[in-house]
């Protein structure tokens, strides 16, 4: 990847236009995964074009898994439960993803994988996985809790397990181990995250049951591949949204959007602050909603946000915070701590970044407050690393006075590499 890269945004004056979004990251992930674990061929169309997408297939390739890809389209060769010993370290670059959700998978393998990550992912909280992967009879080292890890694997027990953070990704990977494990893995989440782990392993013939906060899955179980066309990522699709709603006139359409309910929480959220938003041809694919959106814009109230909104919108919090001035009562976020160990601090990355463009930023230990009815102006902002800190300000920038520089915005490659390019696309000037 490219480093040092910075972009200038200028102001706007409406955003317009129709746009087709790669697949989404967090389904792409656990697909990429369970075809390589799968009985024969899966053939992913649309497969994430992000960076933390090509580390996931890296990771798999390093485990004996062959796979081709040609363009967006990923052909997966399954090896039927058995991955192979690697010979290098799985490097998982800056996704937290793939290192979370895979170690469920090799904690089950007869051999030792070492696991790594780039600084700002070797910063990140491990033992949120390897409490309950050891739990299951793997060997867990780790560097107190952070990456490299190193998972010699084992013959799995079962558990039964009440997770005590909210984490989708904790609960793949338990529910990915639990396919390996003797007898029944149980495990109960404190608050609803997205459920792409549980939809995606029924995708590939699995068994599961779901009830309330509650996921259970019997071991032994063996997956079928599949062909899919992944539907375009809702989280990308937010840096659009918000951009449409900036300005009262602007039009938008997004086919194929990934409308699972655990993930649309933006959407009414949205339309709660006075985004108009019209869904059509609503369809099921692999048990994944995919709908068409018609977006006109508005004059955005504000909004709080709290408790399982929190965790619903975890990954839309920044570029929400980052429109916050300019809607009329601001936004109010809290419940957020989580935001602190992603790929950056995102509650001070926020807060930096708005005070940098002469917002006032009420900053606290688990979320922000941002009045709104301010006006902000251009800036030198950084994108600390990361890739929706890097877009939530690109979005910012088109209604501040002035130009913005975002330093560090080679970061928006991790999600979505086309972003910039399609954001001017879709401006008005
Ligand atoms: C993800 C879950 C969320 C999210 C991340 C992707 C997933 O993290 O922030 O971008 O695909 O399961 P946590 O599960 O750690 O909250």
């Amino acid at each position: 990847m490219k480093t040092g890269s910075q972009v200038i945004i200028r102001p706007a004056r409406n955003v317009r236009g129709s746009v087709q979004l790669p697949g989404d990251k967090s389904v792409s992930h656990r697909y990429a995964m369970l075809a390589g674990i799968a009985e024969g061929p899966s053939r992913l169309e649309n497969y994430s074009t992000g960076a933390d997408c090509a580390s996931t297939l890296g990771c798999m390739r390093a485990l004996g898994v062959t796979w081709e890809r040609k363009e967006n389209v990923v052909e997966v060769q399954g090896r039927d439960l058995a991955l192979a010993v690697p010979n290098i370290p799985l490097d998982c670059g800056n996704s937290g993803s793939t290192m979370r959700m895979l170690s469920g998978i090799v904690a089950a393998q007869k051999f030792t994988s070492e696991m790594t990550g780039d600084e700002s992912l070797s910063r990140r909280p491990m033992e949120r996985v390897i409490r309950p992967l050891s739990a299951m009879g793997a060997q867990i080292a780790s560097r107190e809790g952070k990456p490299p890890l190193r998972i010699t694997g084992a013959h799995l027990k079962a558990i039964d397990y009440k997770m005590p953070v909210a984490s989708a990704q904790v609960k793949s990977c338990l529910l990915f181990a639990g396919l390996f494990a003797e007898g029944e893995t149980r495990v109960e989440e404190p608050l609803r995250t997205r459920d792409h782990g549980e939809v995606a392993l029924q995708a590939f013939g699995a068994q599961l049951e779901r009830k309330g906060n509650e996921v259970r899955i019997r071991g032994g179980q063996r997956l079928r591949g599949i062909g899919a066309r992944i539907p375009g990522d809702l989280s990308s699709a937010a840096f659009f949204l918000c951009a449409a709603a900036l300005f009262p006139d602007s039009q938008l359409t997004i086919p194929n959007l990934l409308m699972n309910p655990n993930r649309a929480r933006l959407l009414d959220i949205l339309m709660q602050m006075g985004l108009r938003i019209s869904v059509t041809q609503l369809d099921e694919i692999h048990g994944e909603l995919v709908g068409s959106l018609q977006i006109d814009g508005a004059r955005l109230k504000g909004a709080t946000l709290a408790g399982a909104d929190s965790a619903a919108l975890i990954d839309e919090i920044p570029v929400l915070a980052a429109i916050a001035p300019y809607t009329e009562q601001g936004i109010e976020v809290r419940d957020a701590r989580e935001l602190r160990v992603k790929e950056s601090d995102r509650i001070a990355a926020v807060a930096t970044n708005l005070r940098l463009m002469g917002a006032q930023v009420e900053e606290r230990d688990d979320g922000l407050r941002i009045p709104g009815g301010q006006t902000l102006r251009g800036a030198e902002l950084d994108s600390f690393g990361d890739h929706r800190i890097a877009m939530a300000f690109a979005v910012a920038a088109l209604r501040a006075q002035g130009e913005t520089l975002i330093r560090g915005s080679e970061a928006a490659a991790i999600s979505y590499p086309a972003f910039f390019s399609t954001l001017e696309d879709m401006t008005e000037r």
